[in-house]
């Protein structure tokens, strides 16, 4: 039973339920010099947030193909909790400037969850290892929500890459509650 009152919870609340805080969204600087095609290709979730559409999911795989020097078409590949592999597909597209590591990100999630805009913040970046992913949506005058996600190149990365990343969200002073590392074995 609170499963179920917490699945409809999440689901009246969007996708970006997952931390609340108080106040508005901190302004946390992004990548700066950003080169979308440089950002572009295959990145493996490593540590996220809870997020309700990939919900316990491991293998988790974001492929980013640039089709303009805005845009990016995405590719979310995973597998759910019991073991089926999943596919969502959507868009990325930079909010202002080329250059500017802000993203509003659209995904096509199916009847199953509530689809809505979503701005993904590039804070740090290298292309060449990770990527630190931060979504902050405000929520009403008191209170905004957001969620992380460390993205890297490698399916194993070395905890030097992570420690590196991670680091990105302490300066920042962002608290990845609940935060989950994904499970990229045996895919
Ligand atoms: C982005 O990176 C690509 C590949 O390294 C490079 O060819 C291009 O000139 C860069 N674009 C900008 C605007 O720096």
């Amino acid at each position: 039973m609170l499963q179920y009152v917490t699945i409809i919870a999440l689901f009246l609340c969007g996708i970006n339920s997952q931390d609340t805080h108080e106040g508005d969204c901190p302004n946390i600087p992004v990548q700066g010099h950003f080169n979308l095609s440089e950002f572009a290709g295959v990145w493996y979730e490593a540590e996220r947030s809870y997020i309700v559409f990939e919900e316990d999911s491991s293998c988790t795989k974001h492929t980013l193909t640039a089709v303009s020097n805005t845009k990016l078409n995405v590719l979310i590949s995973l597998i759910r909790e019991g073991g089926q592999s999943d596919l969502i597909d959507g868009t990325a597209v930079l909010n202002d400037k080329s250059d500017e590591a802000k993203f509003t990100v659209n995904l096509n999630l199916g009847p199953r969850y509530f689809s809505q805009p979503t701005p993904y913040f590039v804070l740090e970046a290298d292309n060449n290892e990770y990527a630190c992913i931060w979504s902050c949506n405000q929520v009403d005058d008191y209170s905004h929500d957001d969620f992380s996600i460390i993205l890297t190149r490698s399916p194993n990365p070395s905890e030097e890459t992570l420690k590196k990343a991670r680091k990105v969200y302490e300066r920042n002073n962002i608290i990845r509650e609940d935060v989950q590392v994904v499970n990229q074995n045996n895919c």
